[in-house]
């Protein structure tokens, strides 16, 4: 469903991806882990025509993602929900507005259907009673489920995060994690995870990699990973939960 194939990135005189492979089968949810700065971000911007690679090729449910073929990037792009790093919600609107602004600018759905789809999915998240709240009157871990129900609005056939969990504390983490793999689950998303965090690695995936040197190294399931003898590796899964 989602395949990279030898992708190079460089900025300047740093190499930041260097033939960097991944094939992500439909259905299934792979998370990247990787120290800060080692590409994951950049990998996911290539991967929705944010940023373009120097060399390689991208193919997402056989089509290829090229920046100068608009058509087929818009096609690729309204299959795709990304959670950016951050959530990056509208402070100016409420969660609701939030969720029916992704729906009528770039999905082209009637104002009344996308404020019901909204209410729907903000309550699959557990925010029903907050559907009218500004981003800055939720808890950090609210507004990540928030973020969460205006990317799976769209209906993504694939959804892509950028560290979902990042600034919250173990057990809304957690949380977060049944989320993402309960909705999955549901609505048989393809999923990549990006995040330094193996508990939500653990929770949402069903194969993970650690991005280093630029490649995608010991792909494989999260326990099968746990085996492995790189001080870097071991490191991951040393740091306190
Ligand atoms: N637009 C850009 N221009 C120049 N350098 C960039 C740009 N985007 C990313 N980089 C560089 O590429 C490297 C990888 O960045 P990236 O954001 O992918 O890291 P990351 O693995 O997501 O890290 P983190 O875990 O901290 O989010 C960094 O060294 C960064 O400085
Ligand atoms: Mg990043």
């Amino acid at each position: 469903m989602i395949q990279l194939n030898n992708l190079y990135k460089s900025f300047g005189v740093q190499r930041v991806l260097s033939g960097l492979n991944l094939n992500v089968a439909k259905g299934e949810t792979f998370s990247i882990l990787g120290k800060s700065g080692t590409g994951k971000s950049v990998t996911l911007k290539c991967i929705v025509g944010l940023m373009v690679p120097d060399a390689g090729d991208i193919s997402i449910d056989s089509m290829d993602v090229d920046v100068n073929d608009r058509k087929t990037l818009k096609e690729i792009r309204r299959m795709i929900g990304f959670l950016f790093q951050g959530g990056a919600l509208y402070d100016s609107m409420t969660i609701r507005e939030n969720l029916v602004f992704n729906l009528t600018r770039h999905h082209k759905v009637k104002h009344s259907e996308a404020s019901e789809k909204a209410a729907h999915y903000l309550s699959l998240v557990g925010l029903a009673d907050f559907i009218d709240k500004m981003p800055s009157e939720l808890s950090g871990g609210m507004r990540k489920r928030a973020a969460l129900a205006r990317a799976l609005v769209i209906e993504p056939q694939i959804l892509l995060y950028d560290e979902p969990t990042t600034g919250l504390d173990p057990i809304t983490s957690a949380e977060i994690g049944e989320l993402i793999r309960e909705m999955h689950g549901r609505f048989k998303v393809t999923g990549i995870v990006v995040t330094h965090d193996i508990l939500c690695a653990g929770i949402v995936s069903d194969r993970a990699g650690v991005l280093k040197d630029g490649l995608l190294k010991y792909t494989g399931a999260l326990d099968e990973l746990v085996q492995i003898e790189d001080e870097e590796i071991k490191g991951f899964f040393r740091k306190p939960l």
